[in-house]
């Protein structure tokens, strides 16, 4: 077999997984994640849209120019306006690309755009040379390629390749295509485009019907040489290509695809996890590859095999996507190095101011705790680090006295702080102590908002663990979430209003 070909893995976490519900970070998390997919060794990572909001252009902007390791790149539509933004945002970085888009398909081009054909090749044109001034690498997306016209496709991507674009990225914007398709769209391209080698294709797929996956992997067999994806595939709707999916697929099955890619796996599953953290959107427990069950073999005739030879059911090793063999780490005895290593391979790169709070916290869990899992390790800095209802202006708990009885009206008393003041409010009110709780919150806060969504999750084994609040909930029409963790519900459940609250008064 000749020499595996590579793959670019482009990574868009931050841009198209950024932008769906439900997955907003603020600038912390934005950097904490972008030196974790700078550790897992994304070849490209898209770090945002600078023209969307002055919060995208300073996430871009500060990740580009304060980190290293990678191709820092930022979203345009073909206007000068976006491209003028993505430039000023980009400018600093070592190594940048801006990437411009273009609606191409009939669809878009009547209903969207309202443009012509010959309009849109003379935006698109326009859009890479004014992009090509600013920076040699520039990436064309015609938007809906999927859905749009060979003849048509063929044309755009000719004129933007010779406009100077040096990767020309194939969208299945909607997740429309099968994967016998998109190996044909590839190399359709490839036999009729004159220019064609002079850029790398690319290919970026939402996952619809749940082909994202296989469409990449197509397009890859048939010449493309980029994939764009995102960390555990969160994305619009459906979400995009996951990125530990598709590559762990290439990687499994070398000896069919011959290709690989730069990533390091074993950092796969640390990521994974700390961007669940990040974002509070849990992978379902099945998913391949960082699901909770991905290695888990339940069956005793699979047990049983998997005693005698563990390939009998099992094709990739655990320790291959950075799943450690035992997750019970530390104890009351552990030290801050051991926290400090422990939270290194989960992903997390703690300051040492950081790592001396949730040391604090650690070492008050293990008096009540015995064993501490890499699950509380990962709650512990969560509540530190992204909130858990405290920030240096924001409100922060200074007790409660939960009431609830049954027939009765819960009751529940109060104190918050903030900037140095107490506050403290009882309520009788509500169906239940976590409704009494909300209540309680808004009378202080005077924040009116609405719950939309509340879960309660243990984040590891145990009646001791530590139990974790993820909430959704709705101010003046945005939706806005909050985190709590504590072996105590009721107050979790009280951070993650707080920090949801936070939130709220933090916006920008
Ligand atoms: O899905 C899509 O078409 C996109 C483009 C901007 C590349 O995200
Ligand atoms: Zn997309």
């Amino acid at each position: 077999m000749s020499e595996p070909r590579k793959i670019t893995i482009f990574d868009t976490t931050l841009r198209d997984g950024e932008q769906s519900p439900g997955c907003s970070m603020n600038l912390t998390e934005k950097l904490e994640l972008a030196q974790a997919l700078i550790d897992l060794g994304v070849d490209v990572m898209e770090a945002g849209f600078p023209i969307a909001s002055p919060g995208d252009f300073e996430a871009v902007r500060e990740i580009s120019s304060t980190m290293k390791g990678t191709t820092f790149c930022g979203l345009a539509r073909c206007s000068d306006k976006d491209i003028d933004r993505a430039w000023e945002a980009l400018k600093h970085a070592e190594r940048s690309r801006i990437h411009v888009f273009l609606a191409t398909s009939a669809i878009h081009r009547e209903f969207k755009l309202k443009m012509t054909r010959e309009q849109i090749i003379s935006r698109a044109v326009e859009g890479v040379t004014r992009a090509h001034n600013y920076c040699d690498d520039i990436e064309f997306s015609p938007e809906d390629a999927a859905r749009t016209e060979h003849d048509f496709l063929c044309e755009v991507v000719e004129a933007a390749i010779a406009a100077g674009a040096s990767t020309i990225n194939i969208p299945d914007t909607v997740g429309y295509a099968t994967p016998q398709q998109m190996g044909e769209t590839i190399s359709m391209l490839f036999n009729r485009v004159p220019n064609i080698d002079r850029a790398v294709i690319s290919i970026h797929c939402h996952n619809d019907l749940g082909l994202a996956v296989a469409n990449s992997l197509a397009a890859v067999q048939n010449g493309a040489g980029q994939i764009e994806c995102t960390v555990n595939g969160i994305g619009e709707r459906a979400g995009n290509c996951s990125l530990e999916e598709v590559v762990m697929a290439m990687k499994t099955r070398q000896d069919f695809y011959n290709l690989e890619t730069n990533i390091n796996t074993q950092r796969l599953v640390p990521t994974s996890r700390l961007l669940t953290s990040i974002t509070g959107m849990n992978v379902q427990r099945n998913k391949a590859i960082v699901g909770q069950n991905a290695f888990a073999h339940e069956a005793g005739i699979h047990q049983d095999g998997m005693l005698k030879e563990r390939t009998t059911y099992e094709i990739m090793r655990p320790e291959d996507v950075g799943l450690s063999k035992t997750d019970l780490v530390l104890g009351k005895h552990s030290g801050r190095a051991a926290l400090g290593d422990r939270a290194r391979e989960l992903g997390y790169h703690l300051t040492g101011e950081q790592l001396q709070e949730v040391f604090e916290e650690f070492k008050k869990l293990a008096d009540k705790k015995k064993e501490i899992y890499d699950g509380d390790i990962h709650a512990l800095i969560q509540a530190r680090i992204h909130g858990g209802g405290e920030s240096e202006h924001g409100w922060s708990l200074v007790a409660f006295d939960v009431k609830s009885t049954s027939g009765k009206t819960p009751v529940c008393k109060l104190t918050l702080s903030r900037d140095g003041k107490e506050f403290t409010e009882e309520v009788a009110e509500g169906d239940g102590p976590i409704d009494a709780a909300f209540w309680a919150v808004e009378k202080i806060t005077g924040l009116e908002i609405t719950c939309k969504d509340y879960q309660v999750r243990s984040a590891t084994l145990g009646r001791d663990a530590i139990g974790e609040v993820l909430i959704e909930v709705e101010y003046q029409g945005k939706v806005f979430r909050g985190r709590g963790t504590s072996t105590d519900t009721v107050e979790s459940t009280i951070q993650a209003i707080l920090d949801a609250v936070n939130r709220i008064e933090n916006r920008s």
